[in-house]
């Protein structure tokens, strides 16, 4: 161990601090507007069994993984990696690359769609027509992703301040930064969430949302793809497989818990998600009987949910409905800084590892990069980017990225001598059932996962894209993304990386 490396590395004040960061990272847009609509269309409540299975088998094992890893060498992802071997360095850097100059991207865009419509809830300006509103009006959608249009002003000058507070969170740092924001930042979603979904449940129709919701539907569970949608939205829900837990359990003081706070990081967020969901079913239950129609008819996912759906009811609401669409839309942005922030960070890590840049001038020139690289999502053929990007870079890139994280430290490092470490490090241990979860049955299922994707893929062009926008958007996009990664790798460490490990 170097003292040097030691001495120099930020840590988390507090251990709560840390918790509140690993959570607000998990809990993001994809928990308030992606998991209730899996749950209803995959069996309501059924789909709990999938839910917690790939929580248990996978979530947790690799929540313990990251930490565990991110702890054990005091390093950002491509640190890490370089430290077990530095022929899997590209790997870490990959993972951070194609989050920083791809996903954080598009995500700050739909943090400042969230913002715009924070701002219109104030005098509800979506009007009678949401769908027309937010399609014509606010993105002015071109027909096809070849055709950009123009920027977007209210969605650019939004960037600009979520940027602005991007940039401004990381740069103070982690515990001035990130750690303070998020202490502010999730005790105020866990109010505004609970506001929300206790003000949903006393809507009339709401019961009839919730049963909806969460009825369960048993014979779903036979179908391959209810498993496949449960396991692949545990890697996203908790930011598995970003390398984000990695740089964030680089801060962690010697003694820790890293069992105990795995599962404490991972099961906040799934029962978050399924606490939002009964507000977003049961709001969904006040418009069907509001307008006389089936859940069916007004139940929508992502997108369609908050930019569309959710206004339409909010329209609707009996008294207070511009609070509600306040609350609402102000819980998206939050849950989404917190997200956002965290991969700016992973990124930021992995360079000051790497070349010992000082943090400052780093966090400033990837969030002026940032800003700039957004724009395209922000043009009028920008939910069509959107769309193709992260259908390419969560289903592939994060997938692919995640097996070799597991052959990397399961087969590589090995996962007996980091479980040894884990097992020093906390009062709570693990077996040796985990390092074959590692080895084995986690790289299984991503495989699996991974072969599906690609199945579809080549089955139908994904969503009738043109199949060119699909290869220069999606493919290339990915394969840029790791090119960087085999260039930056090449380049020399300032301290070598071996010198990390603690032990
Ligand atoms: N976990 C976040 C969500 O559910 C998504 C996310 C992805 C956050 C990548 C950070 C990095 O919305």
């Amino acid at each position: 161990m170097s003292t040097q490396l030691a001495h120099h590395r930020p840590q988390w004040k507090t251990h709560i601090g840390f918790l509140l960061a690993a959570i607000g990272s998990a809990i993001g847009l994809g928990n308030i507007w992606r998991f209730p609509y899996l749950c209803y269309k995959n069996g309501g409540g059924a789909f709990l069994v999938p839910y917690f299975i790939a929580l248990v088998v996978v979530g947790v094992p690799l929540m313990i993984l990251e930490i565990g890893l991110g702890h054990k060498m005091r390093g950002s992802a491509p640190a890490s990696y370089a430290a077990v071997s530095k022929n899997w360095e590209w790997t870490g850097w990959w993972q951070i690359i194609f989050v920083m100059f791809g996903i954080v991207l598009y995500y700050s865009v739909v943090i400042s769609w969230c913002l715009n419509f924070f701002f219109y809830s104030f005098n509800i300006s979506w009007g009678a027509d949401p769908n027309s509103f937010f399609f014509k009006n606010f993105l002015m959608l071109s027909s096809s992703p070849f055709q950009i249009g123009n920027v977007r002003a209210p969605i650019l000058l939004a960037l600009t301040i979520v940027w602005t507070l991007n940039w401004l969170i990381v740069f103070l740092g982690v515990e001035k930064g990130l750690e303070r924001a998020n202490k502010f930042f999730m005790p105020l979603l866990f109010i505004l969430i609970a506001v929300l979904v206790f003000w949903s449940l006393r809507l009339s129709g709401a019961a009839e949302g919730l049963r909806v919701y969460l009825r369960p539907d048993f014979s779903k569970l036979k179908e391959a793809g209810v498993w496949i949608d449960a396991f692949s939205q545990i890697f996203f829900t908790l930011s598995l497989g970003f390398g984000i837990m990695i740089a964030y359990a680089s801060y962690l003081p010697r003694k820790t818990e890293i069992v105990k706070d795995s599962i404490t990081i991972s099961l906040t967020n799934c029962l978050f998600s399924i606490f939002a969901g009964c507000g977003v079913f049961a709001v969904l239950g006040y418009m069907a009987q509001a307008t006389a129609q089936p859940i069916g008819e007004v139940v929508s996912q992502s997108i369609g949910l908050a930019f569309v759906a959710f206004p339409k009811a909010i329209s609707l609401l009996p008294a207070f409905s511009r609070i509600f669409g306040i609350l609402f839309f102000g819980s998206l942005v939050i849950a989404g800084l917190s997200s956002s922030i965290s991969i700016i960070e992973a990124f930021t890590s992995g360079i000051v590892d790497k070349f010992h840049y000082s943090r400052k001038p780093v966090v400033s020139i990837l969030c002026i990069s940032g800003f700039f690289g957004s724009i395209i999502f922000a043009t009028q053929g920008g939910l069509f980017w959107l769309d193709i990007a992260d259908h390419f870079l969560t289903q592939y890139g994060l997938v692919v990225a995640a097996i070799m994280e597991c052959i990397i430290v399961g087969w590589i490092y090995r996962s007996k001598k980091l479980r040894e470490h884990i097992n020093h490090t906390s009062t709570f241990g693990l077996s040796a059932l985990w390092d074959n979860l590692v080895k084995i049955v986690i790289p299984i299922v991503l495989v699996i996962l991974l072969v599906n994707s690609l199945i579809n893929e080549f089955a139908v062009p994904y969503e009738n894209y043109p199949v060119l926008s699909l290869i220069v958007i999606g493919r290339d996009w990915l394969i840029f993304t790791l090119f960087l990664a085999l260039i930056v790798s090449a380049r020399a460490w300032k301290i070598e990386p071996s010198q990390r490990e603690q032990h």
